[in-house]
């Protein structure tokens, strides 16, 4: 079975219920120049062509070895795909592009300070640099094929360029978001047993050179305190040849990687040949109670699915400069900022800084410059932006042929929004509905072929085939106006291959839910639990409403209740803590804290101070609370669970329906008059 809810509130049942949307059809001019225009693409990766229909996306790559089976799956749910065949992730998005284009952009990084220059890293300046780092990783850090290495790095070229140095030795990379704080990183290294940590002195966010270096420092003792040895901290530079934090380098510990390399100049590396199914990189992510779990990608189905969703659905060719402002700290990042625009070889931009600074002209500014056409971005940016400046794009000659939204629901208003300003009415946009665990997008419109609907992520991409189960298992059919829990029927290669160290959680969050029979090794007795709450309308259009988990989406990033909980508890005062989250017109969804103390001790607007100041250095900034609220009690059932399902509506500004039921219902008065 899976977990309970534990919270007995999600974030579906408090989602807002939109009113259906008319269609905006994709101009002709996008259907004239697009990757997919065939409408045949849905027969030929129907479930009657499953899983050979794959192919088709596996053939963008080049193999070192042919695969001999499409799909393996004698040992559910742990799908293997393209097995015995052998390939090279970095190859894939390097070498076999140098032949016809080893002088064109493959990054273009853009740094925050607009006085400083972009940098254009060719895709022959990215081979050299891949290369030499990866002689480096080898023969200075030691590592090779398997072992796990931690990036903690913020958005600099050089963060794709470890990546791809890994990818070329068959290392597991490891990559946190850099605006996650030292603890979360040593959680990670322990939890991957890395023994190397790669991350940078400095970086800029909102006109600030931010000391990163000392989270480093953190991690590493923290790590060890939890028994993983890191013998190694690899510091990139923000300023090659200048060490730009006041954190001190620890002698044996830290090395400058802008010192090592002039040993490695001109060193080149044979990309390992890795079989198919060998681990590219972990990606953490938050999940139902407990510790963030490092979701196992592999890498021959994960390139392949990226490769063929990056060319069908963001429609990119070779010729276009893409710009995907999410941060590679997170899946959308690794799958549309690195893997899948290098491994079609085009040109992708990686922008240091926040999308806001110095103000809400510096997205269309740089896209300008640059003269992006494919832009890709979350609902929460695109409310920041319009928010901060409504009329702002309208100033600019951007010119975007196609436009992405991702990781949250956005509102029908904010796409319009998007679409008529951002987009000048004639880009089309496609609202894609995925997650960390999936690799790349599951539901989007096929941008030539499906007319938009705003505030649906549209119908299933070809060879993704959904259904919504309701609590019974009873499917929940289309136009029925019901939400359920959204599954997919059957695997595809983006899946991840299992929680890293942790195959029973794999199992029991994804599977075990709706799986028709545990002995079975038909994968049609195996969906795949997404996690969401979602409705499909009568076209077969999806709306996702949230999760239906412990998760909360803040701005787009995935937060743990119990991660933040946990951290709230590690202040003494503490005895309860209980996590809600609240609409925001900006973000998407925040946090609220709710907490009760230990005897003898009074609430102070010092303590609250201090419960979020754990937040923030447990996690990170971006899990800082709305509010902390020292309540007196926590409403709870007459067996002791704490109802967030109260706390979520008194902060939320709603109903709290019936609570003459609790054990302590006059708490609930006093905790309204408090808000
Ligand atoms: C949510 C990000 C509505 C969803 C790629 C999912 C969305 C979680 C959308 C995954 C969308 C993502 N519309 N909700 N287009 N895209 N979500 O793992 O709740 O960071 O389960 O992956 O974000 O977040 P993750």
């Amino acid at each position: 079975m899976a977990e309970e809810n534990v919270s007995g509130v999600s974030e579906a049942e408090i989602a807002v219920h939109w009113q259906e949307e008319d269609y905006i059809y994709p101009p002709a001019s996008f259907i004239r120049q697009a990757n997919l225009t065939d409408e045949g693409i849905f027969e030929r990766f129907s479930l009657d062509n499953f899983p050979e229909c794959f192919k088709e996306y596996a053939e963008l790559l080049d193999w070192d070895k042919y695969w001999e089976t499409t799909l393996d799956t004698s040992n559910p749910p742990f799908w293997k795909w393209f097995v015995g065949g052998r390939l090279n992730a970095c190859y894939n998005c390097l070498d076999r592009h140098l032949a016809a284009d080893k002088n064109k952009s493959a990054i273009h990084f853009v740094p925050e300070p607009e006085d400083e220059s972009t940098t254009h890293v060719t895709y022959q300046e990215l081979f050299v640099r891949v290369n030499e780092f990866a002689a480096l990783l080898r023969d200075f850090a030691g590592l090779k094929r398997g072992d796990r290495v931690t990036l903690h790095m913020p958005m600099v070229a050089e963060l794709p360029i470890t990546m791809l140095a890994c990818a070329r030795l068959g290392v597991i990379h490891s990559q946190v978001f850099s605006g996650f704080s030292g603890k979360s990183v040593a959680d990670r290294v322990v939890d991957s047993e890395s023994r190397v940590l790669i991350t940078t002195d400095a970086y800029y966010r909102t006109g600030k050179l931010i000391d990163h270096k000392e989270k480093a420092d953190i991690a590493v003792d923290e790590a060890a305190e939890l028994g993983q040895t890191i013998d190694k901290v690899l510091v990139w530079q923000r300023y090659p040849g200048r060490h730009s934090s006041p954190t001190p380098m620890v002698e044996g510990r830290d090395f400058s990687v802008n010192e090592l390399l002039p040993d490695y100049r001109g060193a080149r590396v044979a990309p390992v040949s890795l079989p198919a199914e060998d681990p590219l990189f972990l990606m953490y992510t938050s999940g139902t109670t407990g510790k963030p779990k490092g979701c196992q990608h592999s890498i021959g189905g994960y390139l392949s699915y990226v490769a063929g969703t990056t060319r069908y659905i963001q429609d990119l060719h070779p010729e276009d400069v893409y710009w995907c402002m999410a941060d590679i700290g997170w899946i959308t990042g690794h799958s549309y900022i690195v893997y899948g625009p290098l491994v079609l070889g085009a040109s992708s931009v990686v922008y240091e800084g926040l999308p806001t600074w110095p103000d809400a002209g510096r997205p269309w500014r740089i896209a300008e410059e640059l003269d992006v056409n494919i832009f890709h971005t979350s609902p929460t940016a695109i409310r920041a932006l319009r928010r901060s400046g409504p009329e702002e794009p309208l100033q600019y000659n951007h010119d975007f042929k196609h436009m992405t939204t991702v990781g949250e629901p956005i509102e029908p208003e904010v796409w319009r929004w998007y679409h008529r300003v951002v987009g000048k009415g004639k880009a089309v946009i496609v609202d894609t509905w995925w997650q960390t665990e999936t690799g790349g997008f599951l539901c989007s419109t096929v941008p030539a072929l499906g007319a938009m609907k705003p505030g649906s992520a549209g119908p299933a991409l070809p060879g993704i085939h959904p259904v919504i189960y309701d609590e019974e298992a009873n499917e929940i059919p289309a136009g029925s106006g019901r939400a359920g829990n959204i599954c997919i029927r059957n695997p595809w290669p983006g899946a991840f291959q299992t929680i890293w160290r942790d195959p029973d959680r794999f199992v029991a969050n994804y599977y075990a839910r709706y799986c028709k029979d545990e002995k079975s090794t038909d994968w049609r007795d195996w969906p795949y639990m997404a996690g969401d709450g979602a409705l499909q309308a009568e076209d077969g259009y999806y709306r996702i409403l949230g999760r239906i988990d412990d998760v909360i989406n803040v701005a787009g990033h995935r937060l743990g209740t119990k991660e933040i909980e946990s951290a709230a508890l590690t202040v003494g005062e503490i005895a309860e803590a209980a996590v809600v989250p609240v609409s925001d017109e900006v973000k998407g969804k925040v946090p609220d804290l709710y907490v009760s103390l230990q005897p003898g001790f009074e609430a102070s607007d010092a303590l609250q101070k201090t419960v979020s100041s754990a937040v923030v250095s447990e996690i990170g900034p971006i899990a800082r609370p709305r509010k902390v609220l020292i309540v007196p009690d926590m409403p709870k059932t007459r067996s002791g669970k704490i109802m967030r399902r109260v706390l979520a509506a008194l902060s939320n500004n709603e109903d709290v329906g019936d609570i003459t039921t609790l054990a302590n219902p006059e708490v609930v008065e006093a905790i309204r008059q408090m808000e």
